[in-house]
């Protein structure tokens, strides 16, 4: 009798979705401040190489058919840079952050003019939370992230707001403060697609959240993509996909070879300035859902 041969099921067709997206290009970026594990004022960063590696992440997002709107920096906001923090837009209805440190306070006023001027349905929070950073939307769902910045209120502000089913879940890791270094949102649309077997799905770091919002995680997405802790701790999970096209981070070399085995085509922009502030792609990327 012959062996049986493993079947391996083909990698679903995915298809690139059209994103519109707020970046900032990092003209003032620094480390003045500690806000984070990764940030070390006292080390040297080079501004002109971190605008010189922001600008490829740019020009790639354009390459790909993206639109890229552009939000003016400010002088003595070098944070300014992670756009990812500065709302949380669905339907062209933007609600705006309230930064936990009072270093990128003044940042949020920026944004909401931003968004006002752009004819965006612009809410101010009442609580404390940092936009995009903090809080996914997979499919219908918003998965929200509290254990560092954003706070639990904030949460059922969000779903307010949005009128949106929130899953909170605690994160437990100093390193992994905001939700989007944690967890990807790889296809953001509901619905099993092109023949895959698999509805929105994501990838996470097992080891950023504690026991029951991984129970939470494994219930729901059983088909998620687990990173090890090697490409996590390179901020690989800190990336955005428009469904086909993955950019992460070119240390994240597991995670590469994952997607690609799922159909996904991950493409690396190395952005090692930005990371000396605790930020990698996704959080320098604000997408602009539904705006016009
Ligand atoms: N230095 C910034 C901070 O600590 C980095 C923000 C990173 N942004 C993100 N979406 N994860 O607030």
């Amino acid at each position: 009798m012959s062996t049986p041969e493993t079947v391996t099921a083909p990698a679903p067709v995915r298809t690139a979705q059209h994103r519109r997206y707020l970046m900032c290009r990092p003209e003032h970026f620094t480390v003045s401040y500690k806000i984070n594990p990764w940030m070390e004022p006292a080390k040297p960063t080079d501004t002109a190489n971190a605008v010189a590696q922001w600008q490829k992440l740019y020009d790639l997002y354009l390459e790909l058919g993206h639109e890229v709107e552009l939000i003016e920096p400010l002088a003595g906001y070098p944070d300014m840079v992670y756009t990812a923090n500065g709302g949380f837009l669905i339907d062209g209805r933007a609600y705006v952050p309230k930064f936990r440190f009072e270093q990128r306070a003044g940042e949020a006023p920026a944004f909401a003019d931003w968004f006002r001027d752009h004819d965006l349905d612009t809410i101010e929070p009442d609580e404390v939370n940092e936009g995009e950073g903090d809080f996914l939307l997979v499919g219908n769902t918003i998965l929200a992230g509290t254990g560092f910045r954003s706070t639990g209120d904030s949460h059922r502000e969000v779903g307010e707001v949005f009128g949106r089913e929130v899953v909170s879940l605690n994160l437990v890791d100093p390193r992994f403060y905001h939700l989007d270094t944690a967890i990807a949102v790889l296809d953001p649309v509901e619905g099993v697609e092109n023949g895959g077997p698999e509805k929105a799905n994501i990838a996470y770091l097992p080891g950023a959240f504690d026991d029951a919002s991984r129970a939470i995680l494994e219930e729901r997405y059983p088909d998620a993509i687990l990173v090890s802790d090697e490409d996590g701790s390179v901020f690989g999970l800190n990336s955005a996909s428009d469904g086909y096209n993955v950019i992460i981070s070119p240390r994240a070399k597991g995670f590469e070879k994952q997607l690609r085995e799922r159909g996904y085509n991950p493409i690396t922009v190395d952005l090692s300035e930005l990371l000396l502030g605790g930020g990698g792609i996704k959080c320098c990327t604000l997408e602009l859902r539904g705006a016009k």
